[in-house]
């Protein structure tokens, strides 16, 4: 009686949200095309060519945005900051980073409040992927 059928109020993840992994792959793609024209973060790469750091980077935004897991299948867990140790993550550095992921974002032309959650966290996370003083 009365009861709301199951599956009705179920919230969609914001991966599903923003038109899930086809948006991931548009956002990282435009990133990248940032990134290969960048003096500062290109040599900062080490494969010549950007295309499975592009997996990489579109998979873990996937799966933390709550669409498959295949990003940990492939890649185990993420310690993003432990990752990152190798490179020079300076403050000019996460600049160019946060530079390019902003023009993609905006390319997206997401409903405000997404396109908010959105850049709030990768704000957050560029911040503390920085490693290096100055
Ligand atoms: C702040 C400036 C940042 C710089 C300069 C930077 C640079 C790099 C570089 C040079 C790599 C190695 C390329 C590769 O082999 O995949 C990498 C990998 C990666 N980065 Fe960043 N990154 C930054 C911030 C971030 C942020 C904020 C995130 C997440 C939101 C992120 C997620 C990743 C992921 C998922 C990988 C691949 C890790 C793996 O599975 O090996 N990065 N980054």
């Amino acid at each position: 009686m009365n009861e709301i059928p199951r599956g009705t109020l179920q919230e969609q993840t914001f991966y599903e949200q923003v038109g899930g992994e086809e948006t991931f792959r548009r956002l990282v793609h435009l990133f990248y095309q940032g990134v290969a024209e960048d003096p500062l973060l290109r040599p900062m790469y080490p494969e010549e060519d950007l295309g499975p750091a592009e997996e990489r980077l579109a998979l873990f935004l996937m799966q933390y945005w709550g669409g498959p897991r295949t990003y940990s299948d492939n890649r185990g867990h993420p310690r993003l900051r432990m990752r990152h140790a190798p490179f020079t993550v300076n403050r000019e550095a996460h600049d160019a980073w946060l530079k390019h992921m902003r023009a993609a974002v905006e390319a997206l032309n997401l409903p405000e409040e997404h396109e908010h959650t959105l850049w709030n966290y990768l704000t957050y996370a560029a911040a503390s992927m920085v490693n290096t003083p100055g």
